[in-house]
């Protein structure tokens, strides 16, 4: 069945904010405390959140449709990272962030996964965007490979917050 990458609208935050929390846990480390997963779901993840993006003209939401379902999604974030050694570490300005890719388990190793890259990269260039960066867990080997098969390359570390836990991410970055 083919998917359908398009802008999210407010009529998905509900169908988005499930998708989301069903994901997020895919991209945890072993061990990560479940406590500390649902408080970022409730805090970040939530259908009011969801609602507070789409309104954020810094950001742009895709979601990747198949048989009328929203399957997964991407956030991109546009302006400076906030970090100054996020920011020292990127060689392309203007630049964004891809703040979230996210694909329910059923719709990984299919190809999705690159077409909603794909579909994600052309609206980041849409807004002038001459690099795009992203954080990945330094464990989150799958997703490194996609990153790098994407065309992006490890410029930095930071770290990322976990309720209580501090985890190690790779910045990486690819110009568009
Ligand atoms: C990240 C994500 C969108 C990538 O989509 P995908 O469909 O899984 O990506 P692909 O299958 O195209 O690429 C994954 C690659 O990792 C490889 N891979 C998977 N598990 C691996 C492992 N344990 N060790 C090494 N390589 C691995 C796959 O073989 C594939 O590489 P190949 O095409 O060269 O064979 C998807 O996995 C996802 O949503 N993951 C959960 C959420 C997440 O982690 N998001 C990223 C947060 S930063």
């Amino acid at each position: 069945m083919t998917a359908i990458i398009r802008a999210a609208e407010p009529a998905d935050v509900a169908e988005l904010a499930e998708v989301a929390a069903a994901t997020f846990v895919l991209a945890c480390p072993p061990g990560t405390p479940p406590a500390a997963i649902s408080a970022f779901i409730a805090e970040h993840l939530s259908p009011a959140r969801f609602a507070s993006y789409l309104t954020d003209p810094a950001r742009d939401i895709r979601v990747a449709v198949r048989g009328g379902d929203i399957v997964g999604y991407t956030m991109l974030v546009f302006g400076e990272p906030g970090t100054p050694a996020v920011a020292a570490s990127l060689r392309f300005r203007p630049t964004v962030e891809l703040s979230k890719v996210y694909l329910l388990g059923d719709h990984h190793g299919a190809g999705l996964a690159a077409t909603l890259m794909n579909a994600t990269l052309d609206a980041a260039r849409a807004r002038g965007a001459s690099g795009v960066w992203l954080g990945v867990n330094n464990q989150n080997i799958r997703a490194i490979r996609f990153y790098e098969k994407s065309g992006f390359a490890i410029v930095g570390a930071k770290t990322f917050q976990v309720g209580d836990q501090t985890y190690n991410d790779h910045v990486m970055e690819r110009s568009l």
